[in-house]
């Protein structure tokens, strides 16, 4: 365990942050680089993978299979996820049996619903369970679940054993806070946030050329984006999840790790992105 490193509910260890692989693995020209980038931030602490049968249609796993290959398998927590439309019986199993055929493993540590679709909580419930019996995966959650979603799926037989919920989360966008992240807290449900670098900045304007932002990377002696990653993870029950193709990038993020928010700096974070005082509705991706 390093310091950042936390337990969920059901005892498995989660690094602080992670590597997301959204668009990755689709082109050739970028593959060597984006396998670079990935095992690099590995080796520095980003232990933990995300991806997505959604991803590419399957060529992210692929490249995840491949980044595999060059750790032992449990150095590594791979999560990924199942579309709404396959998270019924039987379609869950062949998926989940695509996306380890794909990643070139016989685990997952973590399979999550990627959002909510029309099949009933109970059928995916049931699946997810299923699957953790026979071992194929070490334990599931939901990712895009507002307090809800939530509390519906508290009510089903076996729901509470959900152990994370991915949903986006950045400085600029903290509507989580509210009730969400609160409610989560209370029933020791991890938060996996996605798109913590709000894309490199693209889903909130002037995130990056903030002055607060910047002024204090220059204090801290490090970057935006590593305050942005910082302040995602201040709570200690946050993995975050930022992607990146440069191998250089994925090493200034996995140093984030390192980096401490003081209750002023995260005051004056506050006062420039404050947290809403009343119920918005989740941001999605
Ligand atoms: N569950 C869901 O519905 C859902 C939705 C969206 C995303 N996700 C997951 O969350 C992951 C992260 O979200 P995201 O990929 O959308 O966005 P993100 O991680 O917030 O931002 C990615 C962008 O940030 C840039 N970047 C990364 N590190 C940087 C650094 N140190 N300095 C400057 N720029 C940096 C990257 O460019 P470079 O390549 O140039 O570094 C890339 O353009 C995804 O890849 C995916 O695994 C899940």
């Amino acid at each position: 365990m390093t310091k950042r490193d936390f337990t969920l509910a059901n005892g498995m260890t989660f690094p602080a942050l992670g590597e997301g692989t959204w668009y990755l693995g689709e082109k050739r020209s970028a593959y060597a680089a984006e396998k670079e980038s990935l095992i690099q931030g590995a080796r520095h602490g980003l232990t933990l993978i995300d991806t997505a049968e959604m991803y590419g249609s399957g060529k992210a796993e692929i490249l995840v299979g491949d980044v595999l290959k060059a750790f032992s398998r449990e150095e590594l927590t791979i999560v990924s996820k199942v579309y709404p439309h396959n998270a019924g019986i039987p379609k869950i199993y062949k998926s989940c049996e695509a996306s380890l055929k794909r990643l070139g493993t016989d685990y997952l540590d973590v399979y999550l619903l990627h959002w909510r679709g029309s099949i009933p909580l109970s059928e995916t419930v049931e699946g997810m369970e299923k699957l953790v019996k026979e071992g194929k995966i070490k334990c599931w959650g939901v990712s895009n679940f507002d307090i809800s979603d939530m509390e519906e799926l508290w009510e089903v037989p076996g729901g509470n054993r959900c152990q994370v919920n991915q949903v986006l989360y950045h400085a600029g966008s903290r509507g989580i806070e509210y009730d969400l992240l609160p409610w989560m807290r209370a029933r020791h449900v991890a938060l996996m946030a996605y798109c913590p670098l709000a894309q490199g900045g693209t889903l909130r304007r002037g995130l990056f050329q903030n002055t607060v932002l910047r002024e204090m990377a220059q204090h801290k002696n490090c970057t935006v984006s590593q305050i942005l990653l910082a302040f995602a993870i201040r709570d200690g029950h946050t993995v975050a999840i930022p992607r990146t193709s440069s191998a250089a990038h994925a090493i200034e993020n996995a140093k984030a790790a390192e980096i401490f928010l003081t209750e002023e700096e995260i005051a004056a974070i506050d006062r420039v992105f404050p947290a809403p005082k009343h119920k918005t509705g989740l941001d999605i991706m």
